[in-house]
């Protein structure tokens, strides 16, 4: 079979099956079988694919058609700018996340240390310690397989010695006899209400953990755990930047508005204009 002709067949499939940007997805499935560019294969279009290259193509199409990630078949994705390995049972960063990245620099300085709580594969901490380079970050996750990745996903860009990943609880992961203070706590913790897990797209209830979805009952679990915690880890004038759903800020606001400790509360919209990113000031 032909290079072009595989990218058509594979684009009306997947476009019959619903998946968003079917020839992009097509190119990108096509370039990891024959470990090729896009422009490649357009260069090359004409040429003839092997019987084993069609094969191993044809069944990463397949898998994607029933909605398997395409980050978790290509391995990696582009956080902020930053490429980072994925893989089965660690969440997928999403581009929304770059608003929290973001809105955390703005206030976070140029020293001292972070607190990354709920890490994933390190997305957050990873691109805090690249852009500011004498920053130290501390990024806990509670799942194993997160931990390992970020840990890689650190060595990778050659920050190990400034991020450094600790598998626990939230804050339970830390050191309790250090009683270390941040200057600033960022995190994307599970927010989706147990309730609406089931109208999640199949691509994210299917394939991705649910520990890094299920926010309990209303949703709220680990942001209202986050909030209640953090002023016992956050130096005077530190901050919280936290990403909630878009149907919870109100309610996430009115936490920090509940307590006297915070100031200077902000909600940000993400790129698609939905609020997603809290923000507030520890008084200290
Ligand atoms: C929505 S994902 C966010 C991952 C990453 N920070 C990002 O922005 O893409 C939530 C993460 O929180 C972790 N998690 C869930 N409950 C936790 C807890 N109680 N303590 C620490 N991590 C937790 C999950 O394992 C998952 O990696």
């Amino acid at each position: 079979m032909k290079i072009g002709d595989a990218l058509k067949s594979a684009t009306g499939l997947l476009e019959n099956y619903s998946i968003e940007s079917p020839l992009v997805n097509a190119e990108l499935l096509l370039g990891k079988t024959l470990e090729f560019s896009r422009a490649w294969l357009y260069a090359n279009s004409q040429a003839e694919m092997t019987m084993g290259e069609a094969r191993r193509f044809m069944d990463l199409v397949a898998k994607r058609s029933l909605g398997y990630p395409l980050q978790y078949i290509l391995g990696n994705v582009c956080f902020a700018g930053v490429e980072l390995e994925v893989e089965p049972g660690v969440f997928i960063p999403r581009q929304e996340t770059e608003v929290l990245l973001e809105k955390a620099l703005e206030v976070i300085g140029e020293t001292g240390e972070v607190l990354d709580l709920c890490t994933g594969c390190g997305n957050l901490a990873i691109g805090l310690a690249l852009k500011r380079p004498c920053l130290k970050v501390i990024a806990t996750d509670i799942s194993k397989a997160a931990v390992r990745l970020a840990k890689k996903n650190a060595c990778h860009h050659f920050v190990e010695r400034r991020v450094e990943v600790i598998e626990g609880d939230l804050f339970d992961a830390l050191d309790s006899g250090k009683r270390q203070k941040f200057r600033a706590i960022v995190s994307n913790p599970p927010y989706v209400p147990r309730g609406r897990l089931g109208e999640l797209m199949v691509e994210v209830r299917e394939f991705e953990p649910m520990a890094a979805l299920d926010g309990g009952l209303e949703g709220l679990d680990v942001i209202k755990g986050i909030i209640e915690l953090a002023p016992s880890r956050l130096a005077g004038g530190g901050w919280l930047v936290i990403e909630v759903d878009e149907s919870h800020w109100e309610k996430v606001k009115r936490e920090f508005l509940d307590r006297a400790c915070w100031e200077e509360i902000s909600v940000f919209p993400d790129l698609a204009g939905k609020p997603r990113v809290v923000r507030a000031c520890f008084t200290g």
